[in-house]
């Protein structure tokens, strides 16, 4: 399984990836990484691992439909078979979701419906979550439409939020268990197993 994974900011799931892959704990290689920001820690992290890395946005390529077509180009330049948007704060084109039918999922920190959507991202679910006095909150993987957040859910995490947790305590609790569940649920969809949802 030949996976390409696409982020903006930090990738540290990328990072949980790739240490799987090399770990054998995940049948699988990460051949190319795209980032639409160019000084991101992912793009840094992908080429430190000998990963062909990429910087596509709409500086590189202005027109959407030319950016759209670009990470497609890519994505079969190096064979890839699955991808995995890993804190990509970008819509993904129609043409490539087309050419990657239920084969492109997204990892969001919370239990979606809840806290998803246009701007919903990093902290600001954390805030929202517990500005709602909520008790659980979560992770969910879901297929990626061209919808924010929408497409879907594959397999959910539930996470109970203590008393004293701070914005930061749930951001950084909730990353840390990101990282497995990523991997758990990719080494379901690998398996092919015909429900991932209750993967850990
Ligand atoms: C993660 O919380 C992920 O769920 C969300 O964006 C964040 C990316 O974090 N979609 P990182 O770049 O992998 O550290």
């Amino acid at each position: 399984m030949n996976l390409g994974v696409i982020a903006s900011n930090r990738g540290t799931n990328l990072q949980a990836i790739v240490d799987a892959c090399r770990e054998k704990r995940l049948d699988a290689k990460v051949s190319v990484a795209i980032s639409n920001n160019s000084k991101s820690l992912a793009i840094l992290r992908a080429r430190k691992a000998g990963i062909p890395a990429f910087h596509i946005s709409e500086k590189t390529h202005p027109s959407p439909l030319d950016l759209d077509q670009a990470i497609l180009n890519i994505l079969n330049t190096h064979d890839v078979d699955f991808v995995v948007l890993a804190g990509y704060l970008k819509h993904m084109g129609k043409k490539t979701l087309l050419a990657f039918p239920k084969k492109v999922i997204n990892i969001h920190p919370s239990l979606l419906p809840s806290y998803g959507g246009k701007g919903m991202y990093g902290r600001k679910i954390h805030e929202a979550v517990l500005k709602n006095r909520d008790t659980e909150t979560g992770i969910t993987i879901h297929y990626v439409d061209d919808g924010y957040d929408t497409g879907e859910i594959i397999s959910q995490l539930r996470i109970p939020i203590d008393s004293s947790d701070s914005v930061t305590s749930l951001t950084n609790r909730i990353l840390k268990q990101e990282h497995e569940f990523l991997i758990a649920t990719l080494n379901c969809l690998i398996s092919k197993e015909r429900s991932c949802r209750n993967t850990v």
